[in-house]
C-alpha cells in the first residue's frame, strides 16, 4: 500500500485500513461522547435496581420502587369511581329538579353526563343542540308535544313514543286522504284552515268550509281553537311552530298520509341515573316549564 499520502496530517497514525484510497485513522473517540457512554451504562444499571425491568419465568423483577403503571390507573379508576358513584347516588334519588338544582356540585356532574349522554343517544334525531329537524321536534324551545315539566319529559325519555313500549306516549293522528277517510277536497281546504290558524294566507271561503269539520274532527286532539293537546302529544296549530313543515305541501301530506313519528323508549337501555341526567339535560337546554 501507498502511505505517502500528502494529505495525512503529521504524526495521525491509521488502523491500516484503507478502501479506495480512503484510510481509517485511529484517533481515541471524543471525551464527552465516552463519558456519555459510561453514564448511559451507569443509568441503566441504577434503573434495573430501581425499576422493574427483567422478565422472569413467573412475573419480573419489581425493582426497588415496586412502581406499576397498571396499580396507578387501578387506584385513580378507584378513586373516580368513588367520586362518581356518589354522584351516582345522589341523581338515582332525585325526585324533582329542585333536588338537583339547589347542589352546585351534583348538577354541574349532571349536565356534564346528560351533555354527554345526549350526543352519544339523541343528537342523531334531535340535533347536537337538540335544535331539531322535520319530524324530530325542537327540544330547546317552549313548545312541547308530551309536555316540558322535567317529570313529563322523563317520562317522555322512559317510554318514547310510539315505541312500542306498553307505557309509551300514543296517539295516532289519521292518514286522512290516504285511507279516504274525507275526501280530497275537504283535505285541500282543511289544509286552508291549518294554515290561516298560524295566520297564514288561505282562500277564506276554503277556510269557512273547512270550520265545521276541523271541529268535528279535529278538535278533540288539537282542541276547538286548534291550541294542541299534550296528552295526546298533538301539536298547537296556532303557533307556527312546525315538526313537519308550515308549507301548504308539508300541511297536505300530513292531513293525506299521517305521519306518526316514533321516538324510542329509553328504559332498559340507559340506566335509571342516567334518564334522569338526560331529564335534566333537556330540560334545561332552554324551554323546560
Ligand atoms: C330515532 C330517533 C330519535 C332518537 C334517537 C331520540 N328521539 Fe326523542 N323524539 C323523536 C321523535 C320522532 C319525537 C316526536 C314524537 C312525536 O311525534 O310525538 C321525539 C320526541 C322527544 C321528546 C318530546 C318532545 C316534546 O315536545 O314533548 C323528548 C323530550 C325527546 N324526544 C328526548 C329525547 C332524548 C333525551 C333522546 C336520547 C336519549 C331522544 N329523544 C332520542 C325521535 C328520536
Ligand atoms: C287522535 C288525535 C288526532 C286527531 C283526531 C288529529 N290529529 Fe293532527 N296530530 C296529532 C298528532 C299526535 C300529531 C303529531 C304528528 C304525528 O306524530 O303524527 C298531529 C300533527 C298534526 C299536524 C302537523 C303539525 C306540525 O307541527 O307539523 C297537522 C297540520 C295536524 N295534525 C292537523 C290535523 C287536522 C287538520 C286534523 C283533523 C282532520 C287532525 N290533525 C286530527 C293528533 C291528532
Amino acid at each position: 500500500m501507498a502511505r505517502n499520502d500528502s494529505r495525512a496530517p503529521d504524526g495521525d497514525t491509521t488502523t491500516g485500513h484503507e478502501w479506495d484510497g480512503i484510510r481509517e485513522y485511529n484517533n481515541p473517540l471524543p471525551r464527552w461522547w465516552v463519558w456519555t457512554f459510561w453514564i448511559t451504562i451507569l443509568w441503566s444499571i441504577a434503573y434495573w435496581v430501581y425499576m422493574p425491568a427483567w422478565p422472569g419465568i413467573s412475573g419480573y423483577t419489581k425493582g426497588l420502587r415496586n412502581h406499576s403503571e397498571r396499580a396507578n390507573v387501578a387506584v385513580e379508576i378507584g378513586k373516580l369511581e368513588a367520586a362518581r358513584g356518589e354522584a351516582i347516588k345522589r341523581l338515582a334519588a332525585v325526585t324533582s329538579l329542585d333536588d338537583v338544582e339547589k347542589d352546585p356540585a351534583l348538577l354541574q356532574y349532571t349536565l356534564a353526563a346528560g351533555s354527554s349522554l345526549f350526543g352519544d343517544n339523541c343528537a342523531t334525531c334531535h340535533g347536537s343542540g337538540g335544535q331539531g329537524f322535520p319530524g324530530y321536534p325542537n327540544l330547546n324551545d317552549d313548545s312541547w308535544l308530551w309536555g316540558g315539566s322535567f317529570a313529563d319529559i322523563k317520562t317522555t325519555i322512559r317510554y318514547g313514543v310510539r315505541s312500542g313500549h306498553e307505557k309509551a306516549h300514543f296517539s295516532i293522528m289519521q292518514a286522512y286522504g290516504r285511507d279516504g277517510l274525507l275526501p280530497a277536497e275537504t283535505v285541500s281546504d282543511l289544509t286552508s284552515y291549518v294554515l290561516s290558524l298560524s295566520g297564514g294566507a288561505a282562500d277564506a271561503a276554503a277556510v269557512a268550509r273547512a270550520a265545521p269539520v276541523f271541529q268535528q274532527q279535529c278538535a278533540s286532539c288539537h282542541g276547538p281553537e286548534g291550541k294542541g293537546n299534550q296528552k295526546q302529544g298533538a301539536p298547537d296549530l296556532t303557533d307556527a311552530i312546525w315538526l313537519y313543515g308550515g308549507d301548504r305541501k308539508s300541511v297536505h301530506e300530513t292531513l293525506t298520509n299521517g305521519r306518526a313519528g316514533v321516538m324510542p323508549a329509553w328504559e332498559g337501555r340507559l340506566s335509571e341515573d342516567e334518564i334522569t341526567a338526560l331529564a335534566v339535560y333537556v330540560h334545561d337546554l332552554g324551554g323546560g316549564q
